[in-house]
């Protein structure tokens, strides 16, 4: 291990970017780029929904329209999606650089409206270049690190005459990790970066597409072209080449065919995609089991077991779900595991890394920059092996880990991760029990008896749990509409099931909402007690006797107990009212952490409703965090 992890950790935070998508489409001919950018830039709303712009251009003329907003919004003000024009490029801001106000929307023109495109990223060099090329005479309007992009093609293009290799080397001079799009009006190709970001293409019987992400494609096509950092490509009517950035050369990159469902970027029939995930997830039972029980588990399984250490990192919901994990491998398999936040890995760990160890890195986009910088100094300096949990394939964290589990759950578009976070904790709780299955920690029959709960009890289980729990978590939602301040305690295998529960009510509710161990509320926080204050408890039938101490402790200062769990008759007198019982279905106890989150899930949901709140796109946030 080189260098004391500050130094590290500065050299991995020079990759970092910001979220927002880009998407650039050049057509065979057609006049409506307008309709087409909108309709597949709507599919990338996850990703930024700050402000909105879209460049058109139509007869050699770009027209370039954007304002603050999501794009609907913006839509509906500026008509973008009746822009005529054969080709163009949009983008949707998540902002960093640059108060998201209209001047710093995206896309940008150069130093005139010949120049147009847009980035997705993070410039690390911004406020020099900005100077440098102010100093060199280019007339810069916004405060936005995108814009410079533009320019920096711009300004090659007035060494060079030549737009392939304006934007070659316009790459020389912008450090830090972004994609870029960027169109001369009067020529009919669109050019596209990676550097860092990512990207992704497409050919269609309509023309060529280039895209941050993938379900923005699929509305135009399933014949996919993924690119790698340091790659540009070119699209025009008939086809997409890839080049290497360094030299310029032509790669031979084929086209594949995507199998990701396109319907699962639509809401179908469901008031949001939020409500639409949680729904979804006993289907996703069924194809994460699938998905595991693979000959490719051996490998995985060897990965743990063969390791001196064994870490799993991950952020937000996902570092929630890995909590869960190590229960689960602990009482399942007498694994040890070392659960870390993304971004604490390597202040906390990276000097103590060596090439036995085994990390596990979980995320469900799979880019994530907290999570990708460890992926990126444990390869660098050959600390052991990575094993990534991932939904989004084709992913960084796909490509980049030696080895992966896939979630698959399908596309996941609301910002609150529900799906997701229930596939990590069936994939914790599976390989914990085949774990344990081969080292003897159970018995084979009891290994045997969970997988097959895990495969056949499972989905009907989680139907259940959805349908039991919608309506009482909709009446409970309405009586907790005033409250700003709440707590949501777990105790043992709910432990990651509260800190979830407190994650979704803060993200979708704007409340602040604490999840944390049940017994460590009496060491501090219990002050905050006072008559009717919310106390959520989620509990397995196991733990329950002693969660009881921990409501009587919050129920005796007058604090309002609200349950998670099963019906048990031992909890039922400590809730004053019937809707403040939020119970699931009878089942296995090591079913009940899996269960419990689908209540809180569907809580913070309808409360979000009621709060006048779109859960789907929580202020302030982006679904992909690629920034540090
Ligand atoms: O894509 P990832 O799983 O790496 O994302 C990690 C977090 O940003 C994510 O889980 C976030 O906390 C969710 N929006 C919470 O609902």
């Amino acid at each position: 291990m080189k260098g004391t992890w500050a130094t590290n950790y500065k050299r991995l935070s020079m990759s970092g970017s910001t979220v927002c998508g880009i998407t650039g489409i050049v057509t065979k001919g057609h006049s409506n780029i307008g309709e087409l950018l909108v309709m597949c830039s709507r599919k990338l709303t996850y990703r930024g929904y700050d402000s909105v712009g879209v460049a058109a251009v139509n007869n050699n003329i770009v027209t370039l329209r954007k304002d603050v907003g999501t794009i609907d919004d913006v839509n509906e003000k500026l008509h973008l999606s009746s822009l005529p024009g054969d080709r163009g490029i949009a983008q949707l801001r998540w902002a960093t650089y640059g108060a998201p106000t209209k001047v710093n929307a995206q896309p940008h023109f150069g130093c005139s409206s010949v120049f147009y495109g847009a980035h997705n990223g993070n410039l690390h060099n911004y406020f020099e270049y900005r100077q440098d090329l102010i100093d060199t005479g280019h007339i810069i309007r916004s405060e936005n690190d995108g814009e410079l992009c533009v320019h920096a093609v711009d300004k090659y293009y007035e060494e060079t005459g030549d737009m392939f290799e304006a934007v070659r080397m316009s790459t020389k001079d912008l450090k830090g990790a972004f994609a870029y799009t960027v169109g001369r009006a009067d020529e009919p190709e669109i050019y596209a970066v990676k550097m860092g970001s990512s990207l992704v293409a497409g050919v269609s019987p309509i023309g060529t597409i280039v895209s941050s992400d993938l379900p923005s494609i699929l509305p135009l096509t399933n014949q996919v072209v993924y690119l790698d950092d340091g790659e540009m490509v070119v699209l025009r009517e008939e086809s997409v080449k890839v080049y290497r950035v360094e030299d310029g050369a032509e790669l031979d990159r084929p086209i594949q065919t995507s199998n990701v469902d396109a319907r699962a970027a639509e809401k179908g029939g469901f008031p949001h995609f939020m409500l639409k995930e949680i729904n979804e997830q006993p289907q996703v039972s069924k194809d994460v089991m699938g998905l595991l029980q693979v000959p490719e588990q051996e490998k995985w399984l060897k990965m743990i077991e063969d390791a001196n250490r064994f870490y799993l990192v991950a952020c937000g919901s996902s570092y929630n779900a890995s909590i869960v994990g190590t229960y689960y491998f602990n009482r399942l398999a007498g694994v040890p595991v070392i659960p870390t936040i993304g971004g604490q890995f390597i202040p906390m760990y990276g000097q103590t890394l060596d090439n036995n160890c085994t990390t596990m890195l979980v995320s469900q986009s799979g880019e994530t920059k907290d999570v990708l910088n460890v992926l990126k100094l444990i390869d660098e300096e050959n600390l052991g092996r990575t094993l990534g949990v991932l939904n989004v394939i084709g992913s960084s964290l796909m490509f980049g880990a030696n080895d992966y589990i896939p979630m698959g759950c399908g596309y996941e578009v609301s910002v609150p991760a529900t799906k997701t976070y229930y596939s990590q904790s069936i994939i914790f709780a599976y390989l914990a029990a085949k774990l344990g299955e081969r080292n003897g920690h159970i018995d084979e029959s009891e290994a045997k008896q969970f997988i097959e709960t895990l495969s056949n009890d499972l989905p009907r289980l989680t139907q259940e749990t959805i349908d039991k729990t919608g309506i009482l978590a909709k009446n409970l939602a309405r009586t907790l509409t005033r409250e700003r301040d709440m707590y949501c305690l777990g105790y043992g295998f709910t432990d990651g099931v509260a800190r979830e529960g407190a994650l979704k009510l803060k993200e979708i509710c704007y409340s602040h909402v604490e999840g944390m161990y049940s017994s460590e509320f009496k060491h501090g926080p219990l002050s905050i007690v006072t008559d009717a204050y919310p106390v959520i408890f989620t509990t397995t039938t196991e733990d329950s006797w002693m969660v009881i101490n921990h409501i009587n402790e919050a129920s005796c200062r007058g604090g309002r107990a609200i349950i998670v769990g099963e019906r048990e008759s031992n909890l039922e007198p400590y809730v004053e009212n019937k809707m403040d019982y939020l119970e699931v279905p009878k089942s296995d106890v090591l079913i009940n952490p899996i269960l419990d989150v689908i209540p809180l899930q569907l809580l913070s949901y309808f409360l979000s409703v009621d709060l006048g709140i779109n859960p789907d796109l929580p202020r302030n946030l982006s679904k992909t965090l690629t920034v540090d």
